[in-house]
């Protein structure tokens, strides 16, 4: 009897452990990465390419307190192009770019 007991201990322990962590895969992509100290911005695939093109006029928290869609997105960086200085961007970058965007800065 004692012995079966020390053998089921660690099962429900790790049963408690586990637990939390297959609920935990439905979060946000956003959360499971860490956040740029310096910019505000969510340290994911794409993050250097935003910090080096989009820091550059303004700070990033003008645009990460919205959320776009990828055609909204699209639009605004038209936009800066069209009025506000912004150069262009090679099709590589500025698909890196919506796409970094898109997932992170999604609509709320
Ligand atoms: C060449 C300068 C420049 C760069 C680089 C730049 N922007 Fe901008 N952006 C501006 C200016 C100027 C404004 C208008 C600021 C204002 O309204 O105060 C603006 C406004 C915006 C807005 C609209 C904010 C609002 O008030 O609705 C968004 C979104 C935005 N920028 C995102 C970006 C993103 C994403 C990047 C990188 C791809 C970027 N910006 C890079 C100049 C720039």
């Amino acid at each position: 009897m004692k012995s079966k007991m020390v053998l089921l201990l660690p099962a429900i322990l790790g049963l408690l452990w586990v637990a939390p962590a297959v609920a935990g895969d439905h979060v946000e992509a956003a959360e499971e990465y860490k956040t740029d100290s310096e910019t505000g911005l969510i340290k994911a695939p794409g993050f250097d390419t935003v910090k080096n093109n989009c820091t550059v006029c303004h700070s990033a928290r003008l645009f990460t307190s919205r959320g776009y869609t990828r055609k909204i997105w699209l639009e605004q960086i038209r936009w800066m192009q069209d009025t506000q200085g912004l150069w262009e961007f090679s099709p590589e970058v500025e698909e890196e770019i919506l796409d970094y965007l898109e997932t992170f800065y999604p609509p709320s």
